[in-house]
């Protein structure tokens, strides 16, 4: 019965990614790497959105994630979108805003700007509108999309959907800009709500020192749906510590001057400087650090796939039950790092330090 070898010339339809056939016949660019610089990607029109986008696929970005850039044009907004992947935005520039439509008709709308971070109940209709008529405005979305796509393959049932998800529409504070703050432990308290108006400025950080000295971090709970984003905070002189996890994490850099480190053990350090807009993403186990060189606390935005109240991975459960506090082989202490290390953001820190100086007197 299975005498025949085929090759791949036979048209045999296998190995089909589904997500990424849809995506082609979509026509919208594609940009990929280790990591991308967001504010510089060119995009395009892309006619079911009803504006500009791009969409960035991380080397790292794994089985159920990926981003897409959406950019309004002045004035502009999108169409209205419906659909029953979730998504986390982040608003990259510009200012504007998002009209959400409620199953029962009514309409709901929030005002974002530069570090607005809004993630909408699944499958509710809304529209995104950019409230400058001489800037564009950027946003990343980072979505479930591949994962949707793959399991149904249909794209009328996942943006054409009638299917209300009541129960997901959750405190109407939440819409509003406010949360709630869920305590757990140290580096796994949680923010609940469904937009933080200004995450560069977001005062609900709370103390991590398990991940590196004077460290703060909160984990969001987004429209109590299944992606998960967290912001952490590296203070002034200090980097956080090396550590291994799973990939699919799309990391944000989203205020200080730094760099990060990747590497396999044995081999040579990958370096990846920082700079407001840079997206980047640590591959499967691979060991990384990041580290703050500035004279101000460094922040940034992690978004990914699997949140703190529905992990849907095991692989995500047992790294969210893990205590950082506690010593591990997933985590390199301050004591057992390479010297390298050490010496390395010294310079970087003094480098940092005479750049500085050398503007002050510029001025
Ligand atoms: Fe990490």
């Amino acid at each position: 019965m299975y005498n025949r070898v085929r090759s791949m010339s036979d048209g045999v339809r296998w190995i089909i990614d589904g997500y990424e056939e849809w995506l082609a016949r979509e026509g919208v660019p594609i940009v990929s790497g280790l990591a991308v610089d967001l504010l510089n990607v060119k995009t395009a029109p892309w006619p079911r959105l009803g504006a500009n986008a791009a969409f960035v696929h991380l080397e790292a970005r794994g089985d159920f994630c990926s981003l897409y850039i959406c950019e309004l044009p002045p004035g502009g907004s999108t169409e209205r979108q419906r659909h029953i992947f979730e998504e986390v935005f982040y608003v990259l520039d510009g200012n504007g805003s998002t009209v959400l439509e409620l199953p029962s008709g009514e309409k709901r709308s929030f005002e974002w700007g530069r570090g607005s971070l809004f993630s909408l109940p699944v499958n509710m209709a809304y529209r995104l509108y950019n409230a400058s008529g001489e800037k564009p405005a950027r946003l990343a979305s980072v979505q479930n999309l591949p994962m949707v796509m793959k399991l149904y393959r249909n794209e009328r049932f996942v943006f054409d959907n009638p299917f209300d998800f009541n129960e997901r529409l959750g405190n109407e504070r939440f819409l509003r800009g406010e949360g709630t703050f869920i305590p757990t432990r140290e580096h796994r308290h949680m923010w609940e709500t469904n937009f933080v108006p200004n995450l560069l400025t977001f005062d609900q950080l709370r103390v991590s020192n398990g991940r590196g000295a004077g460290s703060t971090n909160i984990m969001f709970v987004l429209a109590d749906g299944t992606m998960h984003a967290h912001c952490s905070e590296i203070p002034v002189g200090n980097y956080k510590k090396a550590h291994v996890h799973g990939d699919g994490y799309h990391i944000f850099q989203i205020s200080g001057e730094g760099y990060s480190l990747y590497w396999n053990k044995g081999e040579p350090y990958q370096r990846v400087d920082w700079t407001y807009g840079l997206l980047h993403s640590p591959p499967l186990r691979m060991w990384h650090q990041h580290y703050n060189v500035s004279e101000t606390p460094a922040r940034y935005l992690a978004i990914g796939f699997g949140s703190f109240r529905y992990p849907f991975l095991n692989e995500k459960r047992q790294t969210i039950e893990r205590d950082y506090r506690v010593k591990s082989d997933i985590q390199i202490e301050y004591e057992d790092e390479d010297p390298y290390i050490r010496k390395l953001f010294d310079e970087e820190c003094a480098k940092f330090r005479a750049r500085s100086k050398a503007t002050s007197l510029a001025r």
